[in-house]
């Protein structure tokens, strides 16, 4: 078996139209939604991340201030600025990218973010409100934009086994919830596997659905794979190649290659689900200026 690709390209940019008309909508109701995408340092990741939030935002109709922060800026003055950002009746949504240089306390800032303007969904408040199934909370970019890839699909998980590997805030545990809710779209048995789960092999050959975000270049090979199951990758590895203009190249977690023969449908990295992302984001961004517009 081969594998079909999951376009997350494609579906993300429907998704960025669909959210460019509410833009267009909300702003001739007199309310143009605004995102403020704070970037603390120089990390380059985390830099490439922010530009491409940015200018998905601009080309949303979305509006997007410049927000780039030293990499010595104190806790306190960092708090000042997302106090700002609270106050900003033009700014509906805030995110400040992780990781934060050392060392800075990202609990606290994420702690300081106004539930109502947190589109990524990192406050506790709205944590607290995801896992006691409340379907108005923000919810994290990458599992909504993951959960969204298997709608769009048609890959219903209910009744699935869903298999996760790697327990971040920001992707796999939030996923994991996400999926085992008594929701349509989820209601699926969920396997949380980590850094610490004794022969992932054996674990991740359960799941009807595998989820992939553990952040090691191709850690998934194929004898650890189901053969038919739907595998999403969430990894974005860098890794050497002299035949590149860059002297690197892109990889998930996930042997594409190999895993692409076992599985029924597959994600490409880059492609799949980081495209999501950011369409999920602008999404969370909508919602919120639509409530501060209503
Ligand atoms: N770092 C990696 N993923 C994310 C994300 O979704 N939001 C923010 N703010 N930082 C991240």
């Amino acid at each position: 078996m081969t594998a079909e690709l999951i376009d997350g390209k494609q579906i993300a940019s429907e998704i960025r139209a669909e959210v460019a008309e509410s833009a267009l909508d909300l702003t001739e109701r007199g309310t143009r939604p605004g995102l403020a995408a704070v970037l603390v340092g120089d990390d380059p990741a985390s830099q490439v991340y922010v530009r491409m939030k940015k200018r998905a935002c601009e080309e949303a109709g979305i509006y997007a201030p410049d927000m780039h922060l030293p990499a010595d800026i104190s806790q306190s003055e960092l708090l000042d600025r997302v106090e700002q950002l609270n106050e900003d009746p033009k700014i509906h949504g805030i995110l400040v990218q992780l990781p934060l240089p050392d060392p800075l306390d990202e609990a606290e800032v994420m702690l300081r973010v106004r539930p109502e303007k947190d589109v990524d969904g990192f406050h506790p408040v709205n944590v607290g409100r995801m896992v006691s199934g409340d379907m108005d909370a923000f919810r994290p970019a990458t599992p909504a934009g993951i959960q969204e890839l298997l709608k769009r699909i048609d890959c219903d998980p209910q009744g699935k086994h869903v298999v996760v590997m790697g327990r971040s805030n920001i992707v796999g545990r939030p996923v994991a919830e996400i999926l085992s809710q008594k929701q349509p779209w989820a209601n699926a048995t969920v396997t949380l596997a980590h850094s610490r789960t004794h022969d992932m092999g054996e674990i991740g050959r359960l799941g009807d659905i595998l989820i992939v975000a553990i952040g090691r270049a191709d850690f998934v090979t194929p004898d650890m794979v189901k053969p038919g199951a739907v595998v999403i990758d969430v990894g974005v590895n860098r890794v050497d190649d002299p035949t590149r203009e860059k002297g690197y190249r892109l990889v998930g977690d996930v042997e594409f290659d190999g895993v692409r023969e076992v599985a029924s449908w597959i994600t490409p990295v880059p492609g799949g689900v980081g495209p999501m992302t950011i369409a999920m984001l602008l999404k969370n961004t909508i919602k919120a200026a639509g409530r501060f517009a209503a």
